[in-house]
């Protein structure tokens, strides 16, 4: 028995056949689309087309964006809301985490809401929803930011004083509300608790007072953020153009997600209500950078909202650093992934075990410089090409001020040519800023620094930093944390202080 066996071929029999598999990036007729009526990104690596996206053909309009520190996650959303506003005059809201967008959407002319700082939602505000809807979603919120689903008798005791606050208020559970109404807050229902502990019958008393305490450290004199009149008109969000809400003024992690919940609630609601329509395109973006305490749980509406697709005239963009962090079922159901440089192979082996993308991608990948990204999109109807394709690099409006720091002086030879070690940090001046006061760092710290690097035409040895920071009596811990942020190894961060 014989394995191979010759054949007798004609040529037309031969030019059927496909010798060589597809080259990995869709046809052009794919990835250029009318330029009146999609957005730009950048040219193609393969064939230098010129890829502009356009969810006509996609599954749906989400959008998840990964890459490591540095890596243009940010500089890709803002030039894509920025084109998405030219092209479709598609509103845009900003749950911005750390407050990283907030110096750009001033100087882009849009509006800023800052909560702990001078604004304030109050989670129980109807915007147009019956109160019974209302008050399950502020339950699923609890459940996801607190221990409340590991007490049955507690959940049954917050929700009814919810309900029993909106009745007393003059708003029926099933109705739509009446809009001139002002909804209670979160105090009138600790105090409908209060009074029931004052009575002193109630057959659980321990269960009673740690439902009091688990709503009261929302709604405490000085962070009753969520527990005032509203400052934001929630119904109007999605048609202000363009607004970043800074959460960077909440005391912790766990205001934040709340505020980013009820936002996102919100808005699908208002959307829900609207519907979807075809003709009328996409009406916002909701991004959501950094956010991975709801882009994880299950329950969270950044899961909903991207598996129910084309539901809402809304676009979700999930950006993370880390991808492990963003729920699998967000990957699985967007449109279209942006994966920029990536550097654990864990993350890697996650998207592309997800993803499903060649090895020869994966090694692109994880080389990658600034802005270059690999795309996945999903189409509607299946395709006979890979869905994967490198972006040269995303090409946005050129940053003006930007400021390098470089670390080549310290770093060995090996070192050198290994493409794992970034040599270079560069970052817009607004962004440079903002990064360091995150970091507490102070205003003339950050001034001597910039006129230092200034004086080198913009681009500075790593050690010019730190002599201009240690000497305005930045600690040397805050220094460490700073380079850690911004992508620098331990090693490297060690070898500066030594010398
Ligand atoms: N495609 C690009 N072209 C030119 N400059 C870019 C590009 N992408 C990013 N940059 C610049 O690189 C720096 C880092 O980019 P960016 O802030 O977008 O990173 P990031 O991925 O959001 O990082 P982080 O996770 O720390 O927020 C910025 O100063 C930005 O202006
Ligand atoms: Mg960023």
């Amino acid at each position: 028995m014989t394995l191979v066996k010759l054949q007798k071929v004609m040529n037309n029999e031969i030019a059927k056949r496909v010798f060589l598999s597809r080259p990995p990036e869709p046809p052009p007729e794919y990835l250029v689309n009318d330029p009146t009526n999609s957005i730009f990104v950048g040219i193609t690596k393969l064939f230098g087309a010129p890829f502009s996206w356009s969810f006509a053909n996609l599954t749906n309009p989400h959008i998840a964006v990964v890459g490591i520190t540095g890596a243009g996650k940010s500089y890709f959303v803002k030039t894509f809301l920025l084109r998405a506003s030219y092209i479709w005059k598609a509103n845009a809201i900003i749950i911005d985490w750390a407050g990283e967008y907030n110096g750009w959407v001033k100087q882009s002319g849009g509006k800023i809401v800052s909560l702990g700082k001078g604004d304030f939602i109050n989670i129980m505000d109807l915007s147009g929803m019956k109160p019974l809807d209302r008050t399950k979603q502020i339950m699923t919120s609890l459940d996801i930011l607190t221990d409340l689903g590991n007490y049955p008798e507690q959940k049954r005791l917050t929700e009814e004083a919810l309900e029993q606050a909106y009745v007393n208020a003059g708003f029926p559970l099933a109705e739509v509300p009446d809009q001139s109404k002002e909804a209670p807050t979160i105090k009138d229902v600790i105090y409908l608790l209060d009074e029931k502990v004052q009575e002193g019958t109630y057959q659980y008393p321990f269960e009673l007072e740690n439902a009091v305490f688990r709503l009261r450290q929302f709604a405490r004199e000085g962070e009753d953020y969520f527990a005032k009149k509203s400052t934001v008109d929630m119904g109007r969000l999605s048609s202000s153009g363009l607004v970043d809400i800074d959460l960077s003024g909440l005391p912790d992690e766990k205001f934040r997600a709340l505020a980013a919940l009820f936002i996102l609630q919100s808005l699908k609601e208002k959307m829900r209500m609207e519907g979807w329509n075809a003709a009328k395109g996409i009406k916002a973006f909701v991004v959501l950078d950094e956010a991975w305490k709801i882009a994880q749980d299950e329950r969270s509406d950044a899961i909903t909202v991207v598996r129910e697709g084309r539901k809402y005239q809304f676009g979700l963009i999930v950006a993370s650093q880390n991808p492990t962090d963003i729920n699998e079922q967000i990957f699985s159901n967007v449109g279209t992934t942006i994966m920029l440089r990536i550097k654990f192979e864990k993350f890697m082996d996650f998207l592309q075990g997800s993803l499903n993308f060649s090895d020869h991608i994966r090694s692109e990948i994880s080389k990658f410089a600034v802005g270059q990204a690999a795309i996945d999109m999903s189409f509607q109807t299946s395709v006979q090409f890979p869905e994967v394709f490198v972006l040269d690099r995303v090409i946005g409006e050129i940053p003006l001020n930007m400021y390098s720091i470089t670390t080549v002086e310290i770093l060995t030879q090996e070192e050198m040519v290994n493409p794992d070690i970034k040599k270079e940090f560069s970052f817009e001046r607004n962004d440079l800023r903002s990064r360091m006061i995150q970091y507490n760092i102070g205003a003339a710290a950050i001034n001597s620094m910039l006129a230092a690097l200034d004086e080198k035409n913009r681009f500075g040895d790593i050690r010019l930093v730190v002599e201009v920071l240690v000497r305005h009596g930045v600690d040397r811990n805050t220094v460490i944390e700073w380079f850690r942020s911004i992508g620098m190894n331990d090693e490297i961060i060690a070898r500066l202080f030594i010398k």
